[in-house]
């Protein structure tokens, strides 16, 4: 058995289902001739109180000593601070890197795709968490021209609002999601639309453009935060369920990109998406509506999708790319989605 020498970045909701779920499967990565041996675990505290499969011995503060000789980075760490400078540095050395963290994708996009571009960066997680969408449209569905594309990309929003529809206040949903591990450790990020424009712009620069700017979906994003209870039970009066949806969509000749709560009849596949769910409604030219949908947030429903490129790296496959040119607007008229002011 040769020894894999994983390098994990963070020992939080996520990181710690990592551990877990890397110690389950262990077996698996033995019939690939390999025995997983973590390096280190980087937190900021290693004092801190853990989950006790958490190897208690391997945290550490010290980034250098955590990064020594990894075959592997795994960073779950989260934001485009200390993480950007770790993830880059290891990609510059040619070590792989698996992120569940769409900050760092999508702000620090031109210091990290050259990387993309080599196969060494995978981030299914980054997207809808453990549901596979990165794969998909960095594979399969490359055989179409997108014509659109609808996601509920964010699980702490569509969270908040289904408990707010069984009658609870923001701020009480809000705190129940945070207690079950899917909020950003900055809620604004969710609540405000960003953490679902993150991850839009990664999904832009696998189906339209590889260059597609994050500024283009910030400046076109807006959250829950304004969003009452009255607004939810007028809209369900009206047979109709409030949601945040990302969407990348044809409009004058260009391809637009927008994040903002919107009114879905009832029965629309994306308003079935409940609590944490996410799902992703695609339409290319040649394939036709494509509905994908599961999990979205979530400590193992996460780990499962690093696992699954871990399993991926080791058994030869390249990372995910984005797609090699932009595709101009196709001339489609897309039906258009009902906003609520907010
Ligand atoms: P989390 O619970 O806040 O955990 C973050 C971990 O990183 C903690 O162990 C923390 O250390 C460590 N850390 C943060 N900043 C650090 C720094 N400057 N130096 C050293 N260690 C640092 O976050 P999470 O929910 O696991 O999320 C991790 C990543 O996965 C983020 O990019 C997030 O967007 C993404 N993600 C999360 C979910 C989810 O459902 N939670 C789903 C998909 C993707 P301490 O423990 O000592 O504070
Ligand atoms: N905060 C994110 C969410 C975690 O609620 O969707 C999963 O990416």
């Amino acid at each position: 058995m040769e020894t894999l020498r994983i390098a994990l970045l963070g020992a939080g909701t996520v990181g710690s289902g990592f551990v877990k779920l890397l110690d389950e499967l262990r077996p698996r990565f033995r019939t690939l001739g390999l025995e997983p041996a973590l390096s280190g675990i980087l937190v900021r505290d290693p004092a801190r109180p853990r989950p006790p499969w958490v190897p208690r011995g391997l945290l550490s503060n010290d980034a250098e000593q955590v990064l020594r000789g990894a075959d592997v980075v795994v960073e779950l760490m989260g934001g485009t601070g200390r993480a950007a400078g770790l993830v880059e540095s290891a990609l510059d050395q040619g070590t792989p890197v698996i992120t569940a963290n769409k900050a760092l994708l999508a702000e620090r996009w031109p210091e990290l795709k050259p990387h993309a571009l080599e196969g060494l960066l995978f981030y299914e997680a980054s997207v809808m968490a453990g549901t596979p969408v990165v794969e998909p449209l960095s594979g399969s569905l490359r055989g179409n021209r997108t014509l659109e594309l609808h996601g509920i990309l964010n699980g702490s929003t569509n969270y908040i609002i289904g408990r707010m529809e069984d009658g609870l206040g923001f701020s009480e949903a809000l705190e129940e999601a945070q207690k079950k591990g899917f909020v950003e450790e900055d809620p604004f990020l969710d609540i405000g639309g960003v953490d679902a424009a993150h991850k839009l712009t990664i999904l832009a620069r696998l189906t339209i453009d590889p260059d597609f700017e994050w500024r283009e979906v910030r400046e076109n994003t807006s959250g829950i935060q304004n969003l009452s209870r009255e607004q939810i039970y007028a809209a369900e009066e009206q047979g109709k369920k409030i949601r945040l949806v990302a969407s990348l969509y044809p409009a004058g000749g260009r391809w637009r990109a927008a994040v903002r709560p919107v009114l879905l009849p009832a029965d629309h596949p994306l308003a079935q998406a409940a609590l944490s769910r996410n799902a992703l409604l695609y339409r290319g030219d040649a394939v036709g509506e494509v509905f994908i949908s599961g999990g979205g947030a979530g400590s193992a429903v996460t780990a499962s999708a690093v696992i699954g490129d871990l399993l991926r790296m080791l058994e030869g496959y390249p990372g995910h790319p984005p797609l090699p040119q932009a595709v101009p607007a196709p001339n489609y008229q897309p039906e258009p989605l009902e906003e609520v002011p907010v």
